[in-house]
């Protein structure tokens, strides 16, 4: 993996992880750092070894959003090519073949609670912090936020985290669906560590479609999104994957995914 300023990046046998490290501005977003990202998933989607991305922040922020110093100064084109290049590079993390976990150690505020919406699935420290605060500062979200969380959480929810600014607390974020698990700190990322693990045990081909037809399926028509799913559970039926889950099944033992 290339060498980047503002992320550390480690491969724990078969789960990335990538903390975003800027803990001096609580991993506030800038161009720089996004640009980074976008390298880092180009590189990292070429990488075959990995079956599951994790994406954490250094200390005690997950990310306390886009860099509001840096937004200062931004004309309406700046401020617009901002926003395309987060939604560029939050729509590669959703569109990445494997499954990404955000890890919300800290606050996830702003452009961080979008970088986590984009993200396949969200737990919590009982530490994080999350919330939509744009309107605070005279802005709208513009990271994805706006469409995102009311596709998350509804758009009554949407609306009043987003109209408010309400920066909610763990407990409160899985009650509106934002986050799945809520544990304590200091355990937090070795559950976290489990759960991708547990995905990463699982049929990878299989995982990688069911990604596919999930994401597929919020952007069509049930109907087409259901026409998807039966032509990638036929895309399975052809794959030695399958043929391999199955007879693992009958022969009651572990499957060997890297079986041909
Ligand atoms: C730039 C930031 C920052 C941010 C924190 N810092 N958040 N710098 N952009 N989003 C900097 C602070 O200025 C400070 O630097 C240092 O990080 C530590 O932060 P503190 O405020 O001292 O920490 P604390 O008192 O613990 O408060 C934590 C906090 C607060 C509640 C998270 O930092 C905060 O409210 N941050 C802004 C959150 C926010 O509004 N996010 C949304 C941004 S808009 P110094 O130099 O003072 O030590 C957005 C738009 C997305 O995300 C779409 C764009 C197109």
């Amino acid at each position: 993996m290339g060498d980047f300023k503002n992320l550390v990046y480690e491969k724990k046998g078969l789960v990335g992880v990538l903390k975003i490290n800027r803990p001096e501005v609580l991993n506030a977003l800038n161009s720089e750092v996004l640009v980074e990202m976008s390298a880092f998933l180009d590189e990292f989607e070429q990488d075959k070894t990995v079956r599951v991305l994790v994406i954490t922040g250094e200390g005690k922020a997950f990310v306390a959003g886009a860099d509001i110093k840096a937004m200062h100064s931004m004309t309406q084109l700046e401020g617009r090519e901002f926003s395309m290049l987060g939604h560029s590079v939050f729509s590669k993390i959703e569109n990445l073949s494997i499954p990404v976990i955000a890890a919300v150690n800290g606050f996830a505020l702003g452009g961080g609670c979008e970088l986590a919406m984009a993200c396949d699935i969200r737990w919590a420290s009982e530490k994080a912090k999350m919330g939509q605060p744009e309107v605070g500062l005279g802005i709208t979200p513009g990271f994805g936020g706006t469409q995102r969380l009311a596709r998350i959480c509804g758009p009554a929810i949407a609306k009043e985290l987003i109209f408010t600014g309400a920066v909610i607390d763990a407990n409160r974020a899985r009650e509106i669906g934002l986050v799945t698990n809520v544990l304590p700190l200091d355990t937090f990322m070795d559950e976290v560590m489990k759960l991708a693990e547990q995905i990463a045990s699982q049929g990878p081909v299989a995982v990688t479609l069911s990604k596919a037809a999930i994401n597929k399926g919020f952007d069509s028509t049930f109907a087409t999104g259901a026409m998807y799913e039966s032509e990638v559970f036929g895309l399975c039926m052809s794959h030695p994957q399958a043929k391999e889950g199955f007879s693992a099944f009958i022969e009651k033992r572990k499957a060997d995914w890297n079986k041909e």
